[in-house]
C-alpha cells in the first residue's frame, strides 16, 4: 500500500469565491501527489480565475461548460462523474451547496455531482452570514445526511475583513480529506490503530524536565499511513511541535506514566498498537514542587527511578509493533526486544547514521517479525516506512 492519491482519478469543482486562488494550490498538491486531476470551473469561478491556470497544472482541458462542443462532456455529459474516484468542490460557494442539496443539474459541476457515485467533499468558503444563514445550514445538513463530507469552513479573517466562520480549509488539509475519502475501503477500514509518538518529559521540578531528542515525526507518519488505509487512528503524543494531522485524534501527554494510562485506555477497543514514542526509561524520583535553587552548590545529584514498560503493560490480544533505536548490535538488540516485550513486529534502526537522525523526515529501518522474518528497508520517507510496517500489520490481523 502507498499514498492512496497515486493514480487516483480526482475531480475538482471550483466555484465563485475569492478562495479560488487557493484552489490552484490544491490542484497543484493533488497532481504532485500522483492524482489524475480533472477540473470543472463554474461561471462564478471563471470571473476569478482563468482556466489556463488549471490546464497548466493538470495538463488536461478544463471543463467550463456543459454545452462546450470541445469539451469531453459534450459527447458524454457524465464522463467525469463515472471516472472520478472522489469529487471535491473547493471553494464551494453558498450557491454550489444549494444547487447540490436540491439536485440541480443545469451546469457541468451540478450535473457531474448528480450523476456521481463517488464520495463527494465540499469545502465551503463564503461570508460568515451567508454560511450561518438557515438556508445554507439546511443545505449543509441535507448534504451531510446523504453522506457528503463538509470539510470546514474555519473561523478566521474573511475577505470582507470580518472575523467569522467561512474561511476555506487550507489546501494541505483538503488533500488529506481527499486521501481519507479514497481510503474508505482500505485494508485497515473498520480497524482502530493507536500510535504513540514523541519523547516523554519527566519533570525534575516545575520548570525542568528530563527528555530525549525524539521529534514525534515517525509516530505521526505511521498514524497518517494508517489513516490513509481506512483505519480510525488515535495518537498518544508526548510533547512535539507537530500539529494534529487531518482526521486523526491526538491526545497530548507529558510523562511516561501519563502515556501508559492513555495508551492502555485507548487500546481497550483497538486492533493495533504502534509504540513509536521514545519513552524515558527513568524519571526523577519525586519531582520537587518548587523550582530547585542553585544556591552555591557545585553539583547536583538527581535520583532517578525506573519507568514501567508501556508496551508490555498493554493487552496481549492486539497486534503490537515496537521500535528499537540502537547505536550498536542493532539486529541482536532489536530481536531481544521483540521477545522480551512480546511484540509482533519490531522496527529497528541505527540512530548513529546521519540521514536517519532524530527529527529527520527519512528513516532506514529493519523490520523483524516473530516468525524470524527480517526485511531491510532502504532510506525512505517516514510515511513510506509507516506503510511498510502496516503492510505487515494488515496481514497479521
Ligand atoms: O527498551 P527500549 O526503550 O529500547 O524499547 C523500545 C520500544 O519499547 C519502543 O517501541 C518504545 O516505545 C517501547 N517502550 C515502552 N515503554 C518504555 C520504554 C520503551 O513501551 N518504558
Amino acid at each position: 500500500m502507498r499514498d492512496p492519491l497515486i493514480d487516483s482519478s480526482v475531480t475538482l469543482g471550483v466555484t465563485g469565491s475569492i478562495a479560488c486562488y487557493k484552489a490552484a494550490d490544491l490542484a497543484s498538491r493533488l497532481v504532485r501527489a500522483g492524482a489524475k486531476l480533472d477540473v470543472i470551473m463554474t461561471e462564478g469561478a471563471l470571473r476569478f480565475l482563468n482556466p489556463i491556470t488549471f490546464a497548466a497544472i493538470t495538463h488536461r482541458p478544463v471543463v467550463t461548460s456543459l454545452f462546450d462542443p470541445q469539451s469531453e462532456l459534450a459527447m458524454d455529459h457524465v464522463a467525469l462523474a463515472r471516472r472520478s474516484d472522489v469529487i471535491i468542490v473547493a471553494p464551494a460557494s453558498a450557491d454550489a451547496l444549494a444547487k447540490a442539496a436540491w439536485g440541480f443539474a443545469g451546469d457541468a459541476l451540478s450535473a457531474t455531482l448528480l450523476a456521481a457515485e463517488a464520495p463527494v467533499i465540499f469545502a465551503p468558503a463564503m461570508d460568515a452570514n451567508m454560511y450561518d444563514n438557515a438556508a445554507t445550514q439546511e443545505n449543509v445538513s441535507r448534504l451531510v445526511s446523504r453522506g457528503v463530507v463538509i470539510a470546514g469552513p474555519e473561523e478566521g479573517r474573511l475577505a470582507s475583513g470580518l472575523i467569522g466562520r467561512g474561511r476555506m480549509l487550507e489546501p494541505a488539509a483538503l488533500v488529506d480529506h481527499v486521501r481519507i475519502a479514497l481510503s474508505r475501503h482500505g485494508d485497515l477500514a473498520g480497524r482502530k490503530v493507536v500510535v504513540s509518538a514523541g519523547g516523554t518529559q519527566e519533570p525534575m521540578d516545575p520548570v525542568r524536565v528530563v527528555t530525549n531528542r525524539s521529534s514525534g515525526k515517525m509516530g505521526f507518519a505511521v498514524a497518517r499511513a494508517a489513516r490513509d488505509r481506512g483505519a480510525s487512528v488515535v495518537v498518544v503524543s508526548a510533547p512535539t511541535a507537530l500539529p494534529a494531522p487531518t482526521g486523526i485524534d491526538v491526545l497530548r501527554v507529558e510523562t511516561a506514566l501519563e502515556m501508559m494510562d492513555a495508551v492502555n485506555a485507548q487500546c481497550e477497543d483497538a486492533d493495533v498498537l504502534v509504540m513509536a514514542a521514545a519513552v524515558a526509561d527513568w524519571r526523577p524520583s519525586g519531582a520537587a514542587d518548587r523550582k530547585l535553587k542553585k544556591g552555591t552548590a557545585r553539583s547536583l545529584t538527581v535520583e532517578m527511578m525506573r519507568n514501567p514498560d508501556i508496551v508490555a503493560s498493554v493487552r496481549k490480544d492486539i497486534v503490537k509493533v515496537g521500535f528499537a533505536a540502537e547505536t550498536e548490535d542493532v539486529i541482536e538488540n532489536a530481536h531481544g526486544k521483540l521477545v522480551d516485550k512480546e511484540l509482533d513486529l519490531v522496527a529497528a534502526n541505527d540512530v548513529t547514521s546521519a540521514d536517519v537522525g532524530f527529527g529527520s523526515d527519512t528513516n532506514r529501518v529493519v523490520l523483524m517479525d516473530r516468525d524470524g522474518g527480517v526485511m531491510e528497508l532502504g532510506l525512505l520517507d517516514k510515511y513510506e516506512v509507516g506503510h511498510h510496517i502496516l503492510d505487515k500489520v494488515a496481514r497479521m490481523l
